[in-house]
């Protein structure tokens, strides 16, 4: 099972703030929903409770420590306790492709764990002082290497990461 994650960061690699994202690009967006559906996502509580729904046609799974039932109450989540969990649910249902999408806690988690194969990143050139949730600085990741850049719009590009050992 390939291990991916995904997200969109600013120049200083901001993510978010105050439980929001920073900047909403629909072609940004449509490249996520394009790679991820069919496949399993996971998420962390407060991703979650910031989309406010589960994704469809995806498997969510939403990982929580806490007893948070009644945030979950009547929808279509499945809440797991570890990533490694998660990993291993996904694994045994079959699925092929897993998606770590946010945020900034749970990236930090995959990454000190060297758990993702690759890494999709949306790059803008812009700063936002009000972040406060920000993407591990890849830079500074001696695992990871860049290994394409593409197109996205005129203001984004993906950048594709790859873990050193699958070169
Ligand atoms: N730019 C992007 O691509 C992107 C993508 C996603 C999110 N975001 C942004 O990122 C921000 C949210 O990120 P965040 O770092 O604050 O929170 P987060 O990673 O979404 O969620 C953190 C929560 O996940 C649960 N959790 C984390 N690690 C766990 C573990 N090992 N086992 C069990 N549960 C675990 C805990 O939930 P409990 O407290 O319930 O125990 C924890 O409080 C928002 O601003 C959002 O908009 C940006």
């Amino acid at each position: 099972m390939k291990i991916t994650m995904i997200a969109l960061v600013g120049k200083n690699w901001e993510l978010g703030a105050s439980n929001e994202l920073l900047w909403k690009i629909p072609e940004d967006m449509r490249h996520f929903r394009e790679t991820t559906e069919g496949h399993s996502v996971l998420m962390g509580r407060k991703t979650y409770q910031s989309i406010g729904h589960a994704l469809p046609n995806r498997t969510n799974y939403v990982l929580t420590r806490t007893d948070s039932d009644s945030i979950f109450a009547g929808t279509d989540v499945r809440l797991i306790e570890s990533p490694v969990l998660a990993l291993h649910e996904a694994q045994i249902s079959g699925e092929d492709s897993f998606f770590v999408i946010g945020g900034g806690e749970v990236y930090q988690q995959f990454l000190n764990l060297a758990l993702p194969h690759e890494i999709l990143l949306t790059r803008v050139p812009h700063e936002a002082e009000s972040a406060d949730t920000f993407f591990p600085n890849l830079d500074r990741n001696g695992l990871y290497v860049e290994t394409s850049v593409e197109k996205l719009t005129d203001e984004a590009d993906i950048h594709t990461y790859t873990r050193i050992d699958l070169l």
